[in-house]
């Protein structure tokens, strides 16, 4: 007897629909044979299942059973399949109903004592389903919120093999999922009101917030460079619905949404150490998981102390950065996750850390100096519009300074600034925020006038700077603009842009 049951796999963000077919046959010597599944992890899946039927009580076919996951030529692994094989055995074995097993998505990892244990990648599965029109997905309890999030859809959550039985022969009610809420934001996330003084650096986060530009800061050992930098999340706006399954998305396939799931709301914020590998930030594994750069989609990544970091471990950033996703090489085939963050750097000025303050005398040769520089590539620092020297403010100056601006009240200047920005290139093609204008829109929205011209001419010679450079300057003084609610840009704001300049 043949049966039939719907599955999917994962690849990348992505799933693709994948039929798990069930033939248990008499004649021959009793054996389990799996065609279509070329990795081992899947072969290993035929010892659980085993365990699993047996322990849930259930007679194990002594049979032939041949189980076929089709397309063949589409690479499987994880665990995944073990609840759709398991109930395809016990279909074509006469002791589950085989209708509605076709109709109906069913994923889930099974443990030896038949217990339905979560899996990765379900709120892709479940979106998957949706567009496919099936009439329900069953699935681990622990992932039916994320599978929730997908209106429309029929959620079924099964604890064990047993259970899942139990709902298709109809021993059982079927439970339906609840819509869970919201993932709750990360408590007491740390507040701009905590800094005191450093003005330029405040105003360069939020600069960078409201036009989603990447930003340095590069300063002396206890300077608040970490400080200011982990409070950049704090000022961002709240994700849309479209970002926000994004990133859910994004989580959901890492496995890193908390039992229940939910959708996430707040951008994220990643922080990899400068010990990181370069496959900890891109993403990669047998069934690929995304990286640093990834986990920080539509939020922020932090390269703290980045002059640490490896080079070949920074190259990474290189194509992320240009084209907000990153390709993650497989044997079989290439996948691709989202990538689009707000980077945040910090870094010594040298070695010693002291060079060009006036507290304490900097001990690095020229050479040492040009040396540490350099290892924040070329093509990384390209990729900064804002550069900020912060300098060590002594105790007693510090204490004598009032606490800033709270993060609350920023926030509400660069979500007004992000809305001039959306109204403005409204075009379906058209670049969310300013740090990504290009091209025609780029000349349009960041037209200059004589007197912008003028200083942007000067600061070009001063600086050397690169058509790309000057355009860099551009946008950023177009966000600039946004936040003092101008349309056009002054020459006061091209001013401000080119102070967030390093001196070379
Ligand atoms: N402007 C400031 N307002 C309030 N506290 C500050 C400020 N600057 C520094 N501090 C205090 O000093 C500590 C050290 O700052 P932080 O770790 O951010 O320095 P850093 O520039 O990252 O140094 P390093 O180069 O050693 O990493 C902070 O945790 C904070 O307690
Ligand atoms: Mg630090
Ligand atoms: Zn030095």
């Amino acid at each position: 007897m043949l049966a039939i049951v719907r599955t999917a796999a994962l690849f990348g963000v992505e799933a693709h629909p994948v039929r798990v077919e069930v033939d248990v046959s008499d004649g021959g010597l009793p054996a389990i044979t799996l065609v279509g599944l070329p990795d081992a992890s899947v072969r290993e899946s035929r010892d659980r299942i085993q365990s699993a039927i047996r322990n849930s009580g259930f007679e194990f076919p002594s049979r032939r059973v041949t189980v076929n996951l089709s397309p063949a030529d589409m690479r499987k692994v994880g665990s995944a399949f073990d609840l759709p094989i398991a109930l395809g055995m016990l279909a074509a074995a006469g002791l589950v109903p085989r209708q509605g097993l076709d109709r109906m998505v069913t994923v889930g990892e099974l443990a030896l004592d038949g217990a339905v244990r979560p899996v990765r990648g379900i709120l892709p599965i479940a979106a998957q389903a949706r567009r496919d029109g099936v009439d329900g997905v069953m699935l681990p309890d622990a992932n039916a919120g994320e599978a929730a999030i997908v209106t429309g859809l029929t959620v079924l959550p099964v604890t064990t093999l047993d259970e899942a039985v139990a709902v298709l022969t109809g021993r059982a009610p079927r439970r339906v999922a609840q819509v869970p809420r919201a993932v709750p934001a990360p408590a007491a996330a740390p507040d701009l009101a905590d800094v005191r003084g450093q003005a330029l650096a405040r105003r360069a986060l939020e600069i960078a917030a409201a036009g989603g530009h990447n930003l340095l800061f590069i300063g002396p050992p206890g300077a608040g460079k970490s400080m200011l930098a982990r409070r950049l999340p704090g000022i961002l706006p709240a994700l849309t619905t479209e970002e926000a399954l994004e990133v859910t998305t994004i989580y959901s396939v890492a496995g890193l949404l908390p039992p229940g799931g939910g959708l996430v709301t707040t951008p994220p914020f990643r922080a990899p150490h400068h010990t990181a590998s370069d496959v900890a930030l891109a993403g990669g594994g047998a069934m690929p998981r995304p990286g640093e750069i990834s986990l920080a989609h539509n939020g922020v990544l932090l390269l703290d102390e980045a002059a640490e970091f490896a080079r070949h471990v920074l190259d990474v950033l290189r194509q992320p950065l240009e084209e907000g996703e990153v390709q993650v090489a497989r044997a079989a085939r290439t996948v691709v996750f989202p990538a689009r963050f707000l980077l945040v750097a910090t870094m010594n000025p040298c070695i010693c850390g002291y060079l060009g303050e006036s507290t304490r005398p900097c001990r690095c040769s020229p050479h040492q100096v040009a040396r540490y520089r350099s290892r924040l590539s070329g093509p990384l620092l390209d990729r900064i519009d804002l550069s900020v020297r912060v300098p060590a403010v002594p105790f007693k100056a510090m204490t004598e300074t009032a606490l800033g601006e709270a993060s609350s009240a920023v926030r509400r200047r660069v979500a007004a600034a992000r809305g001039t920005q959306q109204e403005r290139n409204r075009s379906p093609a058209g670049a969310p925020v300013n740090a990504r204008l290009q091209g025609r829109a780029l000349s349009r929205h960041c037209a200059l006038d004589p007197s912008g011209l003028g200083i942007l001419d000067a600061a070009s010679r001063r600086f050397h700077l690169s058509a790309r450079s000057c355009h860099r300057l551009m946008k950023v003084a177009r966000t600039i603009a946004d936040l003092a609610g101008g349309e056009r840009i002054g020459a006061e704001h091209l001013a401000e842009a080119v102070q967030f300049r390093l001196e070379e």
